[in-house]
C-alpha cells in the first residue's frame, strides 16, 4: 500500500490515502456485484446489502470499544452524524457549551442554532496547542447547560483533549458529552464507556481508512435524539411517523452499500494489521517531522501529536503559498489555511492565514519527514 513515489501524500487528518486494496475490493464488489439497497427488500442481493450493512455496524460497534450495535448508527458521514446529534437533541432554551478547538462541523450547526434564538452557545477558549482546560466547563455552566460538546482530538494541532474530565464536570451537572471522535477513530484504540461519551461521533475515511460516504453516530442506550431528517426507513412504511428505532431515526434515505462494504473491510483491515501499532508508528512520524521543523529559524510548530497532525507556519510566507512551493519543489501534498476549524486559531495566534497542516498515514515514511523538513530549510535559505 505504498503511495506513488510521485506523490507524497501527508493529508491524511482529511482523509486517508491510499486507500488498502482490501478496501477497495470490497468497495468495487459490493458497487459491481451487489448493487442493491439495504434494508429494503427481501431477493438475495438486496439482503446481502442488508448484511454489509450489519458487517459495518458490527465493526463500528467494536472500534468504539464492544458497544451494543444497535445503539451504532451509520449516516452518510461525520458531519451528518453531528448534526443529527446536535439539532435531534438540542431543545428550544438549551445552553451548549462548545470549544474553540472544534471543528466547524460542530461550531456552525450550535452557531446556526444559536442565531436563531433556539439555544445559547458559549465557546470555550483553549491554550496555544488546542487543548481545554476542564474547569473552564465547570466554570461556563449554567442552570440551562444541557449538553456539551468537544473534540476527542484537534484536527489542527492533534492534541487529544480530556474528554474523561470533560465528561465527569458534565455528568456531575447532569448535561451531556457529545465527543467528535473524527481525529482518533482509527488511530487509538476507542472505549467510548470509559472516555464517557454519551454520543461521539466520527467517519470512515480518515485514520479508519475506509470511504467516504458513512459515518458513525452512537449514543448510549436512554439518549435518543429527535430525527432532524424525516424520509424512508424500510420499515413501518405504512405510517406517516418516523419509527421510534434509534437506528431508524438516524438513517433515513437509502444507504451508501460501497461505502459500508469499505467500512467494515476497513475494520477488518486495521484490526489485521494492529490499530495501535498503527497509530503510533504514523505518530512517531508525526513527532519526528513537528522535532526537526521546530528547530528551523523562523518556523513555528503547533503539534502535539496526540493525532499525527503537524501544524506549522514558516515566517515571511502565507500558509498557502508554502503548502504551493512543497508541492511544486517535491510533489508534497498538504492542506493551508484555517482547517474548517474556525476557532482554534486565534489561541494559535494564527488568525492571519491559518497554518500548513502535514498529516501522516501509514504509507507514510522518513523520507516523507525528509522531503518536508527539507524543503522548508529550502524556504528559510
Ligand atoms: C475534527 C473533525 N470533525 C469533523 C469533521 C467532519 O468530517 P467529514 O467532513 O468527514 O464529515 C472533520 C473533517 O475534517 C474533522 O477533522
Amino acid at each position: 500500500m505504498k503511495a506513488t513515489p510521485s506523490r507524497r501524500y501527508l493529508d491524511n487528518a482529511a482523509t486517508s490515502w491510499p486507500k488498502p486494496e482490501p478496501v477497495l475490493a470490497a468497495w468495487n464488489r459490493a458497487a459491481r456485484e451487489v448493487g442493491a439497497a439495504a434494508g429494503r427488500a427481501a431477493y438475495r442481493s438486496a439482503v446481502e446489502a442488508d448484511a454489509i450493512r450489519q458487517r459495518a455496524r458490527a465493526a463500528a460497534a467494536r472500534l468504539l470499544g464492544g458497544v451494543d450495535p444497535a445503539r451504532v448508527a451509520l449516516p452518510a458521514g461525520c458531519t451528518l452524524g453531528l448534526n443529527l446529534a446536535i439539532h435531534g437533541l438540542v431543545r428550544p432554551g438549551d445552553h451548549v457549551i462548545a470549544t474553540a478547538a472544534d471543528h466547524n462541523a460542530v461550531l456552525r450547526p450550535l452557531h446556526a442554532l444559536a442565531r436563531r434564538g433556539i439555544a445559547e452557545l458559549t465557546i470555550l477558549r483553549c491554550d496555544g496547542l488546542g487543548r481545554v482546560d476542564p474547569a473552564a466547563v465547570a466554570a461556563a455552566w449554567r442552570p440551562g447547560t444541557r449538553l456539551v460538546a468537544c473534540p476527542h482530538a484537534s484536527n489542527v494541532t492533534g492534541a487529544i483533549q480530556d474528554v474523561a474530565a470533560i465528561a465527569a464536570v458534565a455528568h456531575a451537572r447532569g448535561g451531556m458529552l457529545l465527543v467528535d471522535a473524527a481525529q482518533t477513530l482509527g488511530q487509538i484504540p476507542l472505549d467510548v464507556a470509559a472516555l464517557g461519551a454519551d454520543v461521539v461521533a466520527a467517519p470512515a475515511h480518515k485514520w479508519l481508512h475506509g470511504t467516504a460516504g458513512v459515518g458513525l453516530l452512537w449514543a448510549r442506550a436512554g439518549i435518543e435524539p429527535e430525527p432532524l431528517v424525516q424520509g424512508g426507513t424500510g420499515s413501518r412504511s405504512e405510517s406517516l411517523d418516523m419509527p421510534e428505532a434509534f437506528l431508524d431515526r438516524m438513517e433515513p434515505g437509502t444507504p451508501d452499500v460501497p461505502a459500508l462494504a469499505a467500512c467494515a473491510a476497513a475494520a477488518d483491515w486495521l484490526e489485521a494489521r494492529g490499530l495501535a501499532a498503527t497509530g503510533a508508528d504514523c505518530r512517531e512520524l508525526a513527532a519526528a517531522c513537528a522535532a526537526r521543523l521546530r528547530v528551523i529559524g523562523g518556523v513555528q510548530v503547533f503539534a502535539a501529536t496526540g493525532a499525527p497532525i503537524v501544524s506549522f507556519t514558516v515566517e515571511g510566507y502565507a500558509p498557502a503559498d508554502v503548502a504551493v512551493i512543497l508541492e511544486q519543489a517535491a510533489s508534497i501534498e498538504v492542506r493551508s489555511g484555517f482547517h474548517c476549524a474556525a476557532c482554534v486559531h486565534e489561541h494559535l495566534g494564527t488568525s492571519a492565514g491559518g497554518t500548513v497542516r502535514a498529516s501522516f498515514g501509514p504509507s507514510n515514511d522518513r523520507a516523507d519527514v525528509d522531503a518536508i523538513v527539507r524543503v522548508v530549510e529550502t524556504i528559510r535559505g
